[in-house]
This record gives structure tokens, sequence and C-alpha cells, in this order.
């Protein structure tokens, strides 16, 4: 059974990007999920001269170590000022410090999501640029918008946005 990594790209505990990548997971059937909650790993803020004292820190080995073992990725990111939120980017740069291929060229399905109505396009946009020089293998993305009014009750709500992400999963699932 494939293993497929969830991450919402942030630490709130009421994440919507972390809702928006499990429930993505969950339309997979026949694989496992590992839902990664970015609480879990936290690291220290990430410096050259840290490193160079302490090495890497044990959560970004442990993270590391998941993403090695995993098939692909499913990542919603939460946006911040037009960019990755800082628990996103401090894992981001201590993981890409141990392996500059951090998605291992695995396949991936990249969102975001916001509670406006761009949806995070920005830091989506930032990704899909940087993403595919760091081992990331793109499978398909999706924005979406305003989460509130599209995503009611555990689900897509909004018929366009469902049939698009179906769509992406079922191609995600191909790819596998
Ligand atoms: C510091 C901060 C900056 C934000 N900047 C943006 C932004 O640039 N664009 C946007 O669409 N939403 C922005 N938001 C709102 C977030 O999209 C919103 O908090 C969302 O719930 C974040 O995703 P999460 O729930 O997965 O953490 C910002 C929120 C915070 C706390």
């Amino acid at each position: 059974m494939k293993n497929i990594i969830t991450i919402g790209g942030s630490t709130s505990k009421k994440s919507i990007n972390k809702v928006l990548a499990e429930y993505s997971g969950e339309l997979l059937s026949n694989v496992e999920l590992t839902k990664i909650d970015l609480n879990d790993y936290e690291m220290p803020l990430f410096s050259v001269d840290v490193e160079a004292e302490n090495g890497f820190p044990k959560k970004a080995q442990e993270l590391n170590n998941l993403i090695e073992g995993a098939d692909g990725f499913i990542i919603s990111l939460a946006e911040h000022n037009g960019a990755y939120s800082a628990a996103f980017k401090n894992a981001y740069d201590w993981l890409s410090r141990i392996n500059g291929k951090v998605w291992r060229d695995k396949p991936m399905l990249l969102m975001a999501t916001s509670p406006g109505a761009r949806g995070g396009q920005t830091v989506l946009e930032i990704a899909l640029g940087r993403f595919p020089y760091m081992g990331g293998n793109i499978i398909g993305s999706l924005s979406v918008p305003s989460f509130f009014d599209n995503f009611k009750e555990g689900e897509l709500v909004d018929v366009d946005l469902k049939e698009n992400l179906l769509k992406l999963v079922e191609d995600f699932d191909k790819a596998l």
C-alpha cells in the first residue's frame, strides 16, 4: 500500500490548509495517509551557526526520514503576507540542508487555501516556481478561495472546485 504524506503548511491548531490536505488525501482509496502536523515538528529557527554548532535538529531528521519513506505528498500551503508561513519555511530550510532534493521527485499534489478571495494563490505560485528545483514532481495544483464559503461540514461544496480536485486526485493516484 502506498504511503502518502499530507501536510498543512501552518501551525494553526485549526489550520484550514491541514483540513484541505487531509480531506484531499481521504479522497484516495487504498493508500495509507501519514498526516503531518507541523506542531509536532518544532525546530530551532534555522541559522548556519546553529547548524554548525548543533547539526540538524532531531525533528528535522525525523521529518526527513518520513519524506524518504513516502510515496507522494499532498501539501496545502498557508499564505502569510504573501509567502510561506514561518513554520513551514523554517522546516523547509532545515530539510533542504539535509537533502537539497527535499521532495525526492515523488508525485505531489500542491494546494493552498485562505479565507480570502485569492485562496493563497501568491504562496502557491511561489511554491510552483520553487519546488521543482527541490525535487518537486508536481502533478497538479489547486487554490481554494474563500475557504469558509466553499468548504462546509467537512466537504468541498463548490461543484467546480470539487470536480477539479477529483480530477487532480485521479491524476495524482495514477502517478503514484
Ligand atoms: C500573519 C498572517 C498573515 C497573513 N497573510 C495572508 C496573505 O498574505 N494572504 C491571505 O490570503 N491570507 C493571509 N492571512 C490569512 C490566512 O490565509 C488565514 O489565517 C488562514 O487561515 C491561514 O491558513 P491556516 O488556517 O492553514 O493556518 C494571514 C494570516 C496571518 C496570521
